[in-house]
């Protein structure tokens, strides 16, 4: 078991611990394993530095990326029937970001069952982690905060279970891991889960290839911008010296893997040195280093998950025009 480096009580109400490798070590292998492949990849975590959350939220308010609002909405509309019930209960939230959908679901919660809520927002952004604490806490006084900076990939068994847990997993952050990845996730998430733990998890849907593109094309080019900030977690952790305008931003949606692909493509060719490899990284003109994989998902695919898992589906909550689904899994 992980023991966290460092624990950090912010205030009475906030802790929060890290069990992120302290030496990079991990990260850089995960880089180096990227650069290093045939079609050269990244991970999307690393994007999540201060700046890339932060570049993020800007992209949830963009007109042309509606599953923020879509959820947010959808979140809205079912609240007091998913938090009426919520009492003496981890809040768990895996990717957690800024906090702001949770918001909705603790608004719901009622008064008197306040104090018996704790938060666990699981997150690799220690950015995101320490200003959504701050701000939860001063909204919700009565709540506790136990901020866990980790990997969802890699410490799920070390979130508390001394309680029974709601786990929320908004955004459709599931669709940016591959197909393996995130089917081993929810078995994973499955064997850790005690009954009476609980599962609400946000899945952006198939729809029409241009809205889908236009959500990762915008005009404001901030998806661009996160897409090539994920350069400086690269010089960070395996000190190398890619600089943002040796590349440009390209999405698209791959319809036979039902996934829009966010790629960074060479303007030039480009050769540079590493300190962790023997050989220069080659990138030809009009290579691509794929950054992102954002999945989207049908009714089968559902039911697929609840089978997967062996939990029961309670409920699936949609938008009227079916683009965006919250699903309540129950043990
Ligand atoms: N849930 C929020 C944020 C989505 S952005 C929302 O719906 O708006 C994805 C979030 O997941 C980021 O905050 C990022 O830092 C976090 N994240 C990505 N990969 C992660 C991983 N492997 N482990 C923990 N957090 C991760
Ligand atoms: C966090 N994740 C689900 C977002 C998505 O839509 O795949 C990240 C993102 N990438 C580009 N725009 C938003």
């Amino acid at each position: 078991m992980n023991s966290p480096e460092t624990s950090v009580l912010i205030r009475k109400q906030i802790v929060i611990r890290n069990y992120l490798c302290s030496t990079g070590h991990e990260e850089v292998s995960e880089i180096i394993a990227g650069l290093s492949a045939q079609q050269k990849y990244l991970p999307s975590k690393f994007f999540y530095d201060a700046n890339g959350s932060k570049l993020f939220e800007e992209i949830t308010h963009l007109p042309e990326y509606y599953p923020t609002r879509t959820e947010i909405a959808l979140l809205k509309e079912n609240a007091p029937q998913i938090s009426k019930s919520l009492k003496n209960i981890d809040i768990v939230e895996l990717g957690s970001g800024d906090c702001s959908k949770i918001s909705i679901l603790l608004d719901a919660i009622p008064f008197e069952n306040m104090a018996t809520v704790r938060y666990i927002p699981v997150d690799v952004s220690r950015a995101a982690i320490s200003k959504s604490a701050g701000i939860l806490v001063e909204r919700f006084p009565e709540i506790t905060v136990h901020g866990m900076l980790a990997d969802f990939l890699k410490h799920l068994s070390i979130i508390p279970k001394e309680t029974k847990r709601l786990f929320c997993f908004f955004g459709s952050t599931l669709g940016n891991l591959t197909r393996n990845q995130s089917i081993q996730f929810l078995m994973d998430l499955k064997a850790v889960m005690n009954p009476g733990d609980q599962l609400l998890i946000g899945l952006d849907m198939v729809k029409d290839i241009q809205v889908l593109e236009d959500a990762y094309n915008d005009n404001q080019g901030v998806t661009a911008i996160f897409n090539k900030n994920i350069l400086s977690s690269v010089n960070q952790y395996v000190k190398t010296s890619f600089s943002p305008d040796w590349f440009e931003h390209a999405a698209f949606y791959n319809q036979s893997k039902d996934r829009i692909e966010m790629h960074l493509r060479a303007l030039k060719d480009i050769e540079i040195s590493c300190m962790y490899l023997q050989d220069n990284i080659r990138i030809k003109k009009g290579e691509t280093i794929h950054t992102e994989n954002s999945r989207k998902y049908t009714r089968r695919h559902i039911v697929d998950f609840a089978w997967i898992t062996g939990l029961k589906i309670n409920a699936v909550y949609t938008d009227i025009k079916q683009w965006f689904s919250l699903v309540h899994l129950i043990t």
